[in-house]
């Protein structure tokens, strides 16, 4: 056997590298490497997640102060919101996909043992933020999709169950009927009610109002609650890309984030946003803190928005800088070009290893008067308002041209 220079180099190069792995020693070599690590720890355990969290922060906060592990607490806050129907962002509710579908998408990472877990585009399991984390509890692999993915949740004992309840069948369908001026959805020409599309000489508002008022009157027909009509009209001409993130921080300093969606209404089956892709929609690493996003999940992905911001706080800034740093990052990829930045809009959920905690979002809100919110629990549950990046308010996609601001004034889901 020949034994090239090269060869020997390699080898004397991998011995190196193999004499270090295993020996306690040689973690010298591998130091944190990061500023929120030489940090004090926290005061108290602290919870922060996406506003919708609100209502089951409590009894997680209460698991995490007795002990409980912040990956477990943190799944707790986000389980709540995916067994309630009526949260149609997540979970049990969520809107479907364009064929009338539910498919979830889910990541976790656990601090403490730096492990992480990932699913994407699972039909028929609501908890599929747990579904992530059985991923490294039950295999060696980070992400599973799609049908895999739903027959290992399974496997694993999750019960499969049918995700759509009417109220979202029905918003899917009055939204498939809207969009169907080319196909043969929706009443034809022979039902009474079918009038020829307005002429385009209308002024702006009243084309809104007239569209408006067919949309909410179909929802009727359809059977959508009086209550909910007119939010059945705004999913169907704004879908929506709600999620939920949660991260926990217990007083060893131990800290974990999962993040867990229905993911954009209406999408392409098979469709993936950030929220299962570990470094977008969820990331966390022990030695510095945990990050998380909801919002259009197409942006976040490019800008890797979670990693980018725990690697920010780990070379020194603050979590309210590592989020703007990550939302700029988003401007960039758009030259700063407002009239397509007024289509997007993110939100970052920061909370670094030593407590301290930021939510940040691109825009100020939807209108004046909505802005963007996150929940913190520190002892105390509370609402605080994110900090944004630019002022003003979204629009959001389609991009229809935007409702005249005295049809807002009408109603509170126009807004
Ligand atoms: N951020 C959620 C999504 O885009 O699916």
């Amino acid at each position: 056997m020949t034994f090239s220079r090269r060869d020997f180099v390699k080898t004397s190069v991998l011995g190196a590298v193999a004499a270090k792995v295993g020996a306690p020693a040689a973690l010298a070599e591998f130091p944190a490497q990061d500023h929120a690590a030489q940090g004090s720890a926290p005061k108290r355990p602290i919870i922060i997640c996406a506003n919708v969290g609100y209502p089951f922060v409590e009894p997680a906060y209460a698991f995490l102060k007795g002990g409980g592990d912040t990956l477990d607490a943190a799944i707790r806050v986000v389980k709540g919101a995916e067994d309630d129907p009526n949260i149609d962002t997540v979970g049990l509710g969520g809107l479907p996909n364009e064929e009338g579908v539910v498919e979830l998408d889910a990541s976790c990472m656990h601090g403490p043992t730096r492990r992480a877990g990932s699913v994407g585009a699972v039909r028929n399991i609501k908890n599929v933020s747990m579904v992530s984390k059985a991923v490294f509890d039950h295999t060696g692999h980070v992400m599973l999709v799609g049908e895999g993915a739903e027959r290992f949740a399974v496997a694993v004992g999750f019960p499969r169950e049918n995700l759509l309840t009417e109220r979202s069948r029905k918003i899917w369908l009055l939204w498939k009927e809207f969009n169907s001026d080319r196909d043969w959805w929706g009443p034809g020409m022979a039902d009474p009610n079918w009038h020829p599309p307005a002429p385009y000489s209308k002024p702006q508002a009243e084309l809104w109002r007239d569209r408006i008022e067919q949309l909410r009157r179909r929802a009727a027909e359809l059977g959508i609650e009086p209550e909910f009509q007119m939010a059945a009209v705004r999913r169907v001409l704004f879908p929506p890309t709600g999620t939920i993130h949660c991260s926990a921080l217990n007083e060893k300093g131990e800290i974990s984030g999962v993040t867990s969606t229905s993911g954009l209404a209406f999408k392409l089956p098979g469709r993936c946003g950030d929220s299962p892709v570990i470094g977008a929609g969820c990331y966390t690493d022990q030695d510095v803190g945990s990050a998380g996003a909801t919002g259009a999940g197409e942006e976040n992905i490019k800008v890797a928005g979670a990693h980018t911001i725990v690697e920010n706080m780990r070379r020194g800034m603050s979590p309210q800088e590592a989020g703007m740093d990550a939302l700029k990052r988003i401007v960039r990829n758009y030259n700063g070009d407002m009239n397509k930045l007024h289509y997007m809009d993110m939100t970052y959920y920061i909370l670094r290893k030593d407590g301290a905690y930021a939510g940040v979002c691109l825009w100020e809100g939807y209108s004046a008067g909505h802005p963007h919110k996150f929940a913190v629990h520190d002892g105390t549950l509370r609402s605080e308002v994110a900090t944004p990046l630019l002022k003003g308010y979204s629009q959001e996609w389609p991009p229809f041209p935007a409702i005249p601001e005295e049809l807002k004034k009408d109603s509170e889901y126009l807004k």
